[in-house]
């Protein structure tokens, strides 16, 4: 695997849906107006200087399961069509797991479609789980989390 490195996206470089959406994430303006509000953290893995894949973190999007403090949700992870299959979305799904616990979170949430295979894998290969079905404007979605912190047991 060629040498990558994460970095944060700020606004003034923020590629709006630059990984695989195209310009037509219709995401964009929400992730945008929440990146301006502190509540959206985004990440780019680059390969050579281009971005090969992303991903972000939410705090606060109760509507898909965040719990203050407690569960935060991981949102827009893509990978950019020639890069994928070679772990790039892996790889920075879980830097942004681990990002959320350094942040104190015990859990993460995402909402998958249910006819997204690709990345239904990969999240069941993270341990995900699946704990609810739901639907909104863009069609039926698996509602899905993972633990990201060990129970600590408490002894009486
Ligand atoms: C889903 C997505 C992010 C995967 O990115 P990626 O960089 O190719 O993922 P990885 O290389 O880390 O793949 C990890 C595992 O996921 C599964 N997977 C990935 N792509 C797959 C595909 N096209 N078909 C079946 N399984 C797939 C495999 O189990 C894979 O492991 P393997 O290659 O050892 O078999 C990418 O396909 C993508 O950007 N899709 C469009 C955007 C999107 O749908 N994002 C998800 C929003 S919830």
């Amino acid at each position: 695997m060629p040498a990558f490195e994460i970095k944060k996206i700020g606004l003034n470089n923020y590629p709006a849906c630059a990984a695989a959406f195209g310009g037509n994430c219709p995401f964009s303006e929400t992730c945008l107006s929440q990146q301006k509000e502190g509540n959206r953290e985004a990440y780019a893995l680059f390969v050579n200087g281009e971005i090969a894949a992303e991903c972000h973190l939410v705090y606060d999007n109760p509507e898909y399961g965040t719990v203050p403090g407690k569960r935060a949700y991981l949102s827009r992870l893509a990978t950019r069509k020639e890069y994928r299959r070679k772990g790039y979305g892996t790889i920075i799904a879980k830097y942004i797991l681990d990002l959320a616990e350094e942040k104190g979170y015990q859990e993460i949430a995402i909402g998958v479609n249910c006819d997204n295979t690709a990345a239904l894998r990969l999240y069941m290969k993270l341990d995900f789980s699946v704990y609810d079905t739901a639907e909104d404007d863009y069609g039926w979605f698996y509602r899905m989390e993972k633990h990201i912190t060990e129970d600590v047991e408490t002894s009486a």
